[in-house]
């Protein structure tokens, strides 16, 4: 049977999401906690397959992610990653940049989660470590955020979960700016909103699919 392991750095959605993968049986599916650019757990060499779709991009030693993912997944195998571009006119690159200007600027030599978007920065990460350049490969491809659902219900969602919406909305507020805010993330939602219907939303993005194969 194959094994599949989830690493989050959230402990309360490790949580979350291993529930249901006991209530339906799942006993191949397993969640844990842990950080995409320190996998110190886990052994070389021990996955066939290594997905992160929008996750391992967020990582605080971005730079150490793609020597993770390489020394983790078995020779001959495949790292796939979906990582949001940056200067798209897409849903989540337009969240990042609005929220950025409610919230203070990042510390000296913070490196942008954005640039894991960039064919360059990745073909330079993973020769890093040690990937030959023709072993990596890109393709746009697109995401799409479909809720049954009023896009104003999303943005709720998004102001409650989404790590960096909730640290622009709690700055906004300290400098009473929510509204501002707000409003700004309303019309970007409802433009973006391709849904014919007022109860559902259904928003299209780009963003760049990341094949390495070892
Ligand atoms: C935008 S969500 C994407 C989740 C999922 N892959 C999807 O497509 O719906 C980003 C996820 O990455 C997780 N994350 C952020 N930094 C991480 C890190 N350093 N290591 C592991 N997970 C991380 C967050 O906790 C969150 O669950």
């Amino acid at each position: 049977m194959e094994e599949v392991l989830g690493v989050d750095f959230a402990r309360n959605l490790v949580e979350i999401g291993n529930r249901p993968a006991r209530e339906h049986g799942l006993i191949n599916c397993t969640l844990q906690e842990g950080d995409a650019s320190n996998l110190h757990k886990l052994p070389d060499q021990s996955f066939d397959l290594v997905v992160s779709i929008f996750g391992a991009m967020f990582a605080p030693n971005l730079l150490e992610v793609a020597k993770e993912q390489v020394r983790v997944t078995r020779l001959g195998r495949r790292i796939v990653m979906g990582n949001w571009i940056p200067n798209e006119p897409t849903l989540v690159e337009k969240i990042l940049k609005i929220s950025s200007t409610y919230t203070p600027p990042p510390p000296d030599g913070f490196v942008s989660p954005m640039t894991f978007g960039i064919e360059s920065n990745m073909i330079e990460r993973f020769s890093n470590a040690g990937v030959p350049t023709e072993k990596i490969s890109f393709a746009r491809d697109t995401f799409s955020f479909s809720f049954p659902s009023a896009s104003s219900l999303v943005l709720d969602e998004f102001r409650k979960y989404y790590g960096p919406t909730m640290n622009a909305f709690e700055s906004a507020e300290k400098n009473c700016r929510a509204a501002d805010l707000q409003k700004e993330l309303e019309d970007l939602f409802n433009r973006q909103n391709e849904s014919p219907r007022k109860d559902a939303t259904s928003i299209r993005a780009t963003f760049l699919r990341v094949t390495v194969a070892l």
